[in-house]
């Protein structure tokens, strides 16, 4: 399956889960690679997102601390160019319905000089 969209800016908060110590070890052990710490926004078609939802996933953990609670996520393995990664969809979804997020071993924007409005083509694995 590919899917088309636009890379945007998010809400900066990518990096920040992306950093946690529970996450990264949870993406190392089911995804095999260390991910940078941050997500590539993509603004796809809502028909696509939801499409996405119905394959076969890979489930990150969440956890809860004593009065805080870390969602999960669901990924699916998928490749930009030739840098393979995965679509990461959170259990607590804060974006739009046509928003994705890429996780990749690298930082993309400056690998693949992509910009922000730029189109990204991924294939799912
Ligand atoms: O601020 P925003 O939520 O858009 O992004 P972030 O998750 O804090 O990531 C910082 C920047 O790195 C953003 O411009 C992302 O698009 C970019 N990024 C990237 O190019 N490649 C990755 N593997 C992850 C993030």
């Amino acid at each position: 399956m590919i899917i088309e969209g636009i890379a945007v800016s998010g809400l900066g908060e990518g990096s920040y889960f992306m950093s946690m110590g529970h996450y990264r070890k949870e993406i190392k052990k089911k995804l095999k690679f260390d991910a940078y710490q941050g997500t590539l926004n993509l603004k796809v078609k809502k028909k696509d997102r939801d499409l996405l939802k119905k394959l076969g996933s890979i489930e990150i953990k969440g956890y809860k601390t004593k009065d805080k609670m870390f969602y999960g996520a669901k990924c699916y393995k998928a490749r930009v160019q030739n840098i393979s990664g995965a679509i990461i969809m959170p259990g607590l979804n804060k974006h739009g319905k046509d928003i994705i997020e890429f996780i990749a071993p690298v930082h993309l924007k400056s690998k693949l000089k992509i910009k922000d409005g730029d189109r990204v083509t991924i294939n799912i694995i």
